[in-house]
């Protein structure tokens, strides 16, 4: 049962007297149990549109979405029950207080009177919200807004969390607890679907990732193996003397030389074995999300 699936997904808007947008192009992809996915995707490239979707927010033009097996068009309540949902936008609930919104939003979601009290002051610790806890929403800075979206989305223990451009705007150290919370919801069993345009963030939490352009699926699967994919199959190293013979295929880039790669193993050993001594280092390298991103979307 795996968490989402979508089979070929489409959302078209019409407004009057302009031509058909077509935000979602035939998405399909399945989310497993336990992962964390990177949607990934340049602005406009219809992320949140599917997520809306995924979110029950609005309904597919065509195509299927099922959330642990349960439809999300013909039986969003069930489907919705799973869900946390972040949204890019920041809402609050402004005429409340930071508590006050929290123990709306437990209630809302079914967690039981006995415990609503308990989440409440965990999830405020969790972001560092307990000293605002009677503020009302309106008078939140911008990054404790979203701090308290954050909250409102686990407060109920969700089995699926989405969180659409968590990190936007936010502050280095609240960056950080951001992970650190999203990846102890992933320890603890949560699966976590979010969308960043920081590249290292997607690198450093994925597991595996969907990256998306003008609606469509570009690339999708392991981080991993799309990494391997799109490595450079090269080998690079440093000598201490560079004006030493070089075997054949050898050549200099800037103060490091470059080797193409046929196997990692082989190859390393008959360089190590060619230079012995003068070798400084060697390494072989894996392109970076970033570099994939930019050649995909160029
Ligand atoms: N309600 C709407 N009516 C018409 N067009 C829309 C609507 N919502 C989204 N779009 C269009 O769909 C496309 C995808 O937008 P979407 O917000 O999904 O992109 P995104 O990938 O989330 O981008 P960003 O990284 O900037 O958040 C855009 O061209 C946008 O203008
Ligand atoms: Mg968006």
């Amino acid at each position: 049962m795996n968490p989402l699936s979508l089979r070929n997904v489409t959302k078209t808007y019409k407004t009057q007297g302009k031509p058909l947008i077509t935000a979602v192009n035939d998405v399909s992809f399945t989310i497993e149990p336990g992962s964390i996915h990177g949607l990934l995707g340049p602005n406009g490239a219809g992320k949140s549109t599917l997520i809306s979707m995924i979110s029950g927010m609005q309904a597919p033009t065509s195509g299927s979405i099922t959330l642990f097996d349960v439809d999300m068009v013909r039986n969003p309540e069930q489907a919705k029950g799973f869900l946390g949902v972040v949204p890019q936008e920041v809402v609050v609930e402004m005429a409340f207080t930071v508590q006050e919104v929290l123990y709306y939003f437990s209630g809302m979601y079914g967690v039981p009177k006995a415990q609503r009290q308990g989440r409440i002051d965990h999830a405020l610790e969790d972001l560092q919200l307990s000293d605002k806890k009677d503020e009302k929403a309106k008078t939140l800075s911008g990054g404790m807004k979203r701090r308290l979206m954050i909250a409102k989305a686990m407060i109920h223990q969700p089995k699926f969390l989405i969180l659409d451009e968590p990190t936007a705007g936010v502050d280095v150290a609240l960056r950080q607890r951001i992970w650190d919370i999203v990846r102890r919801l992933h320890a603890e069993g949560t699966t976590i679907l979010f969308t960043t345009h920081y590249l290292e963030e997607a690198e450093q939490l994925c597991d595996t990732i969907t990256l998306m352009n003008h609606g469509a699926v570009i690339k999708e699967g392991k981080l991993k193996d799309i990494q391997k994919e799109f490595s450079q199959n090269s080998i690079h190293f440093e000598l201490y003397d560079q004006n030493v013979p070089h075997p054949e295929g050898v050549h200099r880039t800037g103060s490091e030389f470059e080797f193409p790669m046929r196997s990692l193993a082989e190859d390393m050993e008959m360089l190590t074995k060619h230079y012995n001594s003068n070798l400084k280092a060697i390494r072989s390298e894996a392109a970076s999300l970033e570099s994939i991103f930019l050649t995909l979307t160029a």
